[in-house]
């Protein structure tokens, strides 16, 4: 449906007099014209004028079977007829049940209490939350600490910003932060220590391991984007970092935090990025793709042996003092259950090997392009970071603005992304072909080349 010009120019109006958008000058958008979606089927996404656009950032990371996937639409449905919500306080629910059942089957060994909310964030602030208590509870409250990397990324709840890492969006709130243990972070294009992937024997993780060697009596957790530190430009991880991580963790009696809500359910190539590097977290917090982009949702999955530490009386206060409101929706965990379960009847890590192959030829040809300084892609999780200068890799002064200037050129040839800074992201549906696979990475150099030349 295409709605008239008069509808369209009142939602214009309206959507500027009522609607703050997230992380979102709203000077600027107020000043320009913005696109309304109304529909969106595959990996396409339409707006009130009926023009169509490839969604390449998967509606920001969710979307993973493509938009209006009958088996998801219908497992909806269905719920929607049965019960849309019911508590989650002193009753469970049948989806709710199987969602678990099938987190704990795919989630790596060890991780299988499930405790539902319904973003990223909270599924963080949970985390952190229970990484505390466990230690109260378990004859050692002097582990109060956190240890967290530089440039990361974990929501924006104010738990969720204390262990974050980004300055642009997190410096404003420092005074409402709890202090954490910061340590460096892999960024490889940028080595603060100047070292060469190749044979750096991860230098980077020396101080986390001085830092766990002189703090661990004080530390409950460290918490971990696995493999990808998205939100900071798609920073990947040197191969053998989060296997140390994991290892550095139990050697020092420190729980594990893994953040898998931008990397789990596929995007690396795996269901999850940990399984990369056969690693077992001891908790494990998933959003996003949860539900294949549905509705919101999300999961803190736990060790039996964190879930133990919260049992006891009634009266002895051992009880996990939390829950929102939504937690466990039924029609959210149906969406969810319906999404992994296609995972299974597609084959969907199977089938996108080849393609990730493919993604990472094409990218290649854009290092034709002088801007173009590094290209990270860790399966369908890419980030292309232009700079000034190739040579020294000086980045462009930030007011250029030329990864918002790439995605605006972007979208005149049809496609949906996002910058972070500089960074011009792409994070397709799971479901994406090798022709629109191709289709992106030119519309990718097209822009790129008509913002910065060549
Ligand atoms: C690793 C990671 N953790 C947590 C979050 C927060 O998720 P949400 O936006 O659903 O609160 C994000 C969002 O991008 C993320 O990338």
């Amino acid at each position: 449906m295409v709605v008239s010009g008069e509808q369209s120019q009142s939602l214009s109006v309206d959507d500027k007099r009522y609607i703050w958008h997230p992380f979102t000058q709203m000077k600027d958008w107020l000043e320009n014209e913005q696109i309304i979606i109304e529909s969106g089927h595959g990996v396409y996404l339409k707006d009130i004028h009926g023009r169509e656009y490839i969604d390449g950032v998967s509606s920001l990371w969710v979307t993973v079977h493509g938009h209006g996937r009958p088996e998801i639409n219908e497992a909806i449905i269905q719920q929607v007829k049965k019960i849309s919500h019911s508590t989650m306080l002193g009753l469970s629910n049948v989806p709710a049940i199987e969602l678990a059942r099938k987190l704990a089957g795919i989630t790596p060994a060890g991780i299988n209490k499930v405790f539902y909310s319904d973003s990223g964030s909270t599924a963080v602030e949970i985390a952190l939350k229970i990484a505390f208590q466990y230690w109260q509870q378990s004859s050692r409250p002097e582990k109060t600490k956190f240890i967290t990397f530089r440039n990361a990324y974990h929501g924006d709840t104010i738990g969720s910003v204390s262990v974050g890492g980004i300055d642009l969006f997190h410096a404003v709130y420092r005074p409402l932060l709890f202090p954490t243990l910061q340590t460096g972070s892999a960024y490889c294009y940028r080595c603060s220590l100047d070292l060469d992937p190749d044979s750096c024997r991860l230098a980077c993780l020396n101080q986390l391991e001085e830092m766990l060697d002189e703090h661990h009596a004080e530390v409950a957790a460290l918490i971990v984007e696995p493999l990808v530190q998205a939100a900071a430009g798609m920073l990947l991880s040197p191969p053998g970092y989060l296997r140390r991580i994991r290892d550095l963790c139990a050697r020092y009696d420190v729980l594990m935090i893994a953040d898998e809500v931008a990397v789990g359910f596929g995007r690396t190539g795996k269901m999850f990025a940990c399984e990369h590097e056969g690693v077992s977290p001891d908790i494990m917090t998933v959003a996003k793709g949860i539900t294949g982009g549905y509705l919101p949702l999300a999961a803190t999955i736990t060790t039996d042996e964190v879930f133990e530490a919260f049992l006891g009386e009634p009266d002895e206060s051992r009880t996990f003092f939390h829950g929102h409101t939504y937690t466990g929706n039924p029609v959210a965990c149906a969406a969810a259950i319906a999404s992994i379960d296609i995972f299974e009847k597609d084959r969907t890590l199977e089938t996108m090997q080849p393609k990730i192959e493919q993604l990472t030829r094409a990218l290649d040809r854009l290092r034709e392009l002088p801007s173009v300084g590094d290209i990270r892609q860790r399966g369908f999780m890419v980030g292309i970071e232009l700079v000034a200068s190739r040579e020294s890799k000086e980045p462009y002064p930030a007011a250029k603005r030329m990864g918002h200037q790439v995605i605006l050129e972007a979208r005149k040839m049809g496609m949906i992304i996002r910058p972070l800074g500089d960074v011009v992201v792409l994070m397709p549906p799971l479901v994406t072909t090798a022709e629109e696979l191709d289709r992106i990475v030119e519309i990718t150099y097209g822009a790129i080349e008509r913002v910065t030349g060549r």
